[in-house]
């Protein structure tokens, strides 16, 4: 698929669909209005007769107007005008997408992003426009059989999008904002799929191999891949002990993309890549443990988000860290009680094996403490319920022990529309992580679980400048369209853009 932006009137366009918005009280945009002026009166007519109100979401589509060159429009309701804020714009966007996606136009140009949003420029509106189009054409298909693998490849699909821009003068940067919304879009996808894949394709060992692909593609990423036997000699006892109950070997995968300035500090990126989650001896209820593949869309995410840069060659350091095991009873597994060592000698009484993320992040951070000096460490991961219960899918649970870098990743998250919030990391909540047999617990009770776990983190991070993003309720989505939604690679592509624009 191919996006282009293009200034121009749009009842000129020859292309399949032309798209314009109309809002609610019988008012057209710009790009309706002239629309109907060369139909006589095709959008006031039937908006008059109700078959179109406006209201935000609603489409409708016209054949041969008479008047325009195009063969089709598409009327999207933007719902109340003044009302139309980054939010009801990317809703809008998003019903347009669907609609070429179901009718299975080949080429379409969107006014949409003609339409003026409070606070936000043009290339925001072709960038989001542009990610969240992808969105909707993704499809997850690496795992049907031939048969229906031929019957997808011959449907019809969208192959050029264009998005109009008021005037010439705003091309160039609504080009450049094409240039990276294709490159997030990417490495959405990325995460996406690596998402998607049933824990017996996508093993850790799967994951290692990912990411020394990653490094053929991109001449600048190097990957190195730690084994056992590496983690053994460097002490990881908290995540050997998560994968001892596997069969599949733990790894550990360090992606470096170094192409900022040199003795510049790199920002790092480290991500769960639990690739699945049983729970262990303390043994997940059965309905929805599938869903416990999805348990290493942080570590998809670095993925992602290294890939998303590395294309488009940001002068910036950054490296990513991965680690990654299953989690699974055996009779060699962890058994609650057990106590074990972590690399940075912290003793961990491990009181639920569930609570094995931590487990794998804590050895992960300790590491990159040892060999890094980070300008930052963000560690993402699908870390618990309870940060679920507690925002839902809209929101990611942002942690920080540094508030410039909390603004700033909340602030990634705003733009982006890839959303977080904070939640506090008060000493008060390390309480609940007393154990009376080792240095701390692995679990702290049922109250506050998103923030007890962010504080087990924090204590293997206290010399780090460090953020910690719960992406339980945000990394994939259940029901009718399940499957992973690459979140929030989005979010850290804006922060290391920005961070590059820094210099
Ligand atoms: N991967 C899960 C967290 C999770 C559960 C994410 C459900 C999304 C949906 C994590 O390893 C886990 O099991 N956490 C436990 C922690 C508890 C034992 C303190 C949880 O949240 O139940
Ligand atoms: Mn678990
Ligand atoms: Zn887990």
């Amino acid at each position: 698929m191919e996006f282009f932006v293009k200034s121009g009137n749009p009842e000129k366009q020859r292309v399949g669909c032309v798209i314009v918005g109309v809002f609610e009280r019988r008012s057209p945009s710009t790009a309706a209005q002239s629309v109907d002026d060369h139909t006589d009166g095709l959008v006031s007519s039937v908006m008059r007769r109700g078959d179109m109100d406006g209201r935000l979401g609603q489409t409708l589509l016209l054949q041969r107007p008479n008047g325009i060159f195009a063969d089709r429009v598409l009327l999207v309701g933007c719902g109340r005008e003044r009302q139309f804020d980054d939010a009801a714009f990317l809703y809008a966007n998003a019903a347009a997408a669907r609609v070429l996606d179901e009718i299975g136009a080949i080429e379409a140009i969107t006014y949409l992003t003609e339409l003026r949003v409070k606070g936000r420029e043009t290339p925001w509106k072709v960038k989001q426009a542009l990610v969240s189009s992808r969105d909707i054409f993704y499809r997850f298909e690496d795992c049907l059989g031939k048969g229906a693998k031929n019957h997808q490849k011959n449907k019809k699909a969208l192959q050029r999008l264009t998005f109009a821009v008021s005037s010439r003068i705003e091309l160039p940067d609504a080009e450049q904002a094409l240039l990276e919304a294709v490159a997030i879009a990417d490495g959405v996808d990325l995460a996406k799929t690596l998402g998607n894949l049933p824990g017996n394709i996508c093993t850790p060992s799967y994951l290692a191999e990912q990411a020394q692909k990653l490094a053929k593609t991109h001449s600048k990423i190097k990957t190195r891949v730690l084994e056992e036997a590496d983690m053994e000699k460097l002490g990881m006892g908290a995540l050997l002990s998560v994968s001892r109950g596997s069969r599949q070997p733990a790894k550990l995968m360090i992606m470096e993309y170094m192409a900022g300035a040199k003795g510049s500090k790199p920002i790092v990126l480290v991500g769960k890549g639990l690739t699945f989650d049983a729970g262990g001896i303390s043994l997940k209820p059965a309905p929805a443990m599938d869903e416990m593949k999805y348990d290493m869309c942080g570590g998809a995410a670095v993925f992602g988000a290294m890939q998303t840069i590395a294309s488009l060659g940001l002068p910036v350091n950054v490296v990513g860290v991965v680690p990654s095991s299953e989690n699974l009873p055996d009779g060699d597994a962890n058994k609650p009680g057990d106590i074990v060592t972590s690399m940075a000698g912290i003793t961990i009484e491990i009181l639920n094996t569930d609570a094995e993320g931590r487990l794998i992040l804590c050895d992960a951070l300790t590491y990159v403490e040892q060999n890094y000096d980070a300008e930052a460490v963000i560690d993402m991961a699908t870390l618990t319920g309870a940060c679920v219960i507690a925002l839902g899918n809209h929101a990611t649970g942002l942690f920080s022990n540094n508030d410039k870098l909390a603004r700033e990743l909340l602030a990634a998250g705003d733009n982006s529309f890839d959303r977080a919030w904070q939640l506090p990391l008060w000493p008060e909540y390390d309480q609940q992580l007393k154990s009376p047999f080792a240095d701390v617990a692995n679990v702290g009770g049922r109250e506050a679980g998103a923030i007890t776990a962010a504080s087990f983190l924090h204590r293997f991070t206290k010399k780090l400048r460090w953020a910690h993003l719960d992406i339980a309720g945000t990394a994939w989505k259940s029901g009718k369209d399940k499957g992973a939604t690459g979140r929030p690679v989005a979010l850290l592509s804006e922060y290391l853009i920005g961070k590059s624009r820094q210099g």
